[in-house]
């Protein structure tokens, strides 16, 4: 399986603070990041990890399969308190997620998650869950679709190209990736086609996969279940994300919310995080040569209290 973990040394090592402790990758992937905990974490240890593609499941539980300390959930992070609930674990010593999709996803053409060359026109990363991204643009309106490709892809050209997808679904119902290329190929002129089409698709994988709520629903409930002292390590491949990430954690960090100007603070918060990365870490230019796809990577860490 071809998928190179970033930040592999520099997030393991923020993330380790116990080698008996118990851990939780929300993003197992390709396990590259499990397999490396697995590597730092002696034999009392525990690594506990989820992933909501059912290829990367079966490939991280064929992987792991001789290491009784590894357990893989083919779920959601954000039923990270479910699982803990199912494993019998009060609280975690450290948690990871490396948001989005891994390069196998990218590249293989039937998980539909690129627009370089024809497949279904899915993009979810549980294909037995939710709407995929051919029912979005066949059952919502113009006006629906324009806003979700506005929001969540920065698409300036979002009303035009939501008329045109109105106007192709009249005789077609949307189907394959290139139905979709076609007509952003129609609407925008070529030396923007690439980037026009990265960002609606991201905005409809966004959508479907329902990712920033997911992302504020498991930030929420990581801080409850890390054990003072604990981090919380999150890799994020885009601006929206990466906000909140950001938002989060300064939030949690907080030790007053109380409107400006108040005289004394009436508001009772107590701050759960304390921020452990002042400036999100990067990839250095060596990491970027290597391995392009981590050129947009962001690294927030943030320790409990
Ligand atoms: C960038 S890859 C992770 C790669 C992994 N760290 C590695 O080194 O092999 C992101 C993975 O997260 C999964 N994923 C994305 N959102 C998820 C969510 N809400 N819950 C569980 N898995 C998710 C994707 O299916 C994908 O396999």
């Amino acid at each position: 399986m071809n998928h190179e973990p970033v930040l592999l040394k520099e997030s393991i090592d923020f993330l380790i603070t116990d080698k008996q402790g118990i851990y939780f990758d929300g993003t197992a992937g390709f396990g590259g990041h499990s397999e490396e905990i697995l590597t730092r974490l002696n034999d009392k240890g525990k690594l506990i990890a989820t992933d909501k593609d059912q290829s990367a499941f079966e490939y991280c539980r064929e992987k792991f399969s001789g290491d009784r300390r590894f357990s893989v959930y083919h779920t959601g992070f954000t039923n990270i308190d479910s699982i803990s609930k199912i494993e019998f674990i009060d609280q975690f010593d450290g948690i990871l997620a490396d948001l989005g999709v891994s390069s196998f996803q990218l590249d293989t053409v039937e998980s539909g998650f690129t627009f370089r060359e024809d497949a279904p026109l899915d993009l979810r990363m549980n294909k037995s869950e939710g709407l995929s991204a051919s029912d979005l643009l066949n059952k919502f309106s113009q006006e629906e679709i324009a806003g979700i490709l506005f929001e969540l892809g920065e698409e300036k050209n979002s009303r035009s190209i939501a008329k045109k997808i109105a106007e192709f679904r009249l005789t077609e119902k949307f189907s394959r990736t290139s139905q979709l290329k076609k007509i952003i190929e129609l609407v925008t002129p070529e030396r923007f086609w690439n980037k026009t089409l990265s960002r609606v698709f991201q905005a409809l994988r966004i959508y479907v996969n329902n990712e920033l709520e997911e992302l504020k629903i498991f930030i929420d409930k990581s801080v409850s279940l890390l054990k003072p002292g604990g981090k919380l390590v999150i890799l994020s491949y885009h601006s929206l994300e990466d906000r909140i990430v950001k938002e989060k954690i300064k939030y949690e960090s907080l030790s007053c919310v109380c409107p400006s100007g108040m005289p004394v603070c009436v508001c009772g918060k107590i701050p759960r995080m304390k921020l452990i990365t002042r400036k999100p870490v990067t990839p250095d230019d060596a990491e970027v040569v290597k391995n392009r796809r981590s050129r947009s990577a962001k690294m927030r860490v943030a320790e409990k209290v």
